[in-house]
């Protein structure tokens, strides 16, 4: 088999390709062994799989959170809403408690549930894969919910540094 050939591209031209691609936003909540919250903001979430239900996404070998994202079976992803700007802002760049004045819900599998999300998925994390500088975390979702008015809200989107609301075409 051939192998891969070295890039012909500096890392910012990668990140500039890539940013191109548009994305909805997620904070994954987990709880700590010390009952601790914790919140990372990501937008590398995406389905896998219906049958089983399985969900993906990925966190940098070098985020702060990976020790406990590491130890713990459960995890929730909340899907943002564009009203949620701040909490993406928040989940991203706070170094302290991230929860402070954030209103949630214990899930019933016990972890987080971010109030006003617009679709949430309380997962079981089935499998992890280390790749390059990012870790790949498949998560099998035990629960999963969608916002009351849903209908009437826009996703918060992501797209070459910039945020949207959504507007149909
Ligand atoms: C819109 C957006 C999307 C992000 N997506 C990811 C992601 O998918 N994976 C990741 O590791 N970091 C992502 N980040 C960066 C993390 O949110 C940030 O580095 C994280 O809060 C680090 O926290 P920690 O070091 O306390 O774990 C994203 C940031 C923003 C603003």
């Amino acid at each position: 088999m051939k192998r891969a050939s070295p890039p012909n591209f500096d890392q910012n031209a990668f990140k500039q390709a890539l940013s191109q691609f548009a994305t909805g936003v997620t904070v994954i909540t987990t709880r700590a062994a010390s009952g601790q919250l914790i919140g990372i903001t990501a937008s590398s979430f995406n389905s896998v799989s219906l049958n089983p239900p399985l969900v993906l996404w990925s966190l940098a070998t070098r985020s702060a959170s990976m020790p406990v994202f590491r130890a713990n079976s459960h995890y929730v992803v909340n899907v943002l809403a564009s009203s949620q700007l701040d909490l993406c802002k928040r989940f991203a760049t706070v170094k302290g408690d991230r929860f402070e004045g954030v209103s949630h819900a214990e899930g019933d599998t016990g972890m987080p549930v971010l109030d006003g999300a617009l679709a949430w998925f309380e997962c079981h994390n089935r499998s992890r894969y280390e790749e390059g500088d990012h870790v790949i975390f498949v998560g099998e979702v035990e629960r999963c919910g969608v916002h009351e008015n849903a209908a009437e809200m826009s996703p918060l989107v992501f797209q070459n540094g910039l945020f949207h609301g959504l507007a149909p075409l």
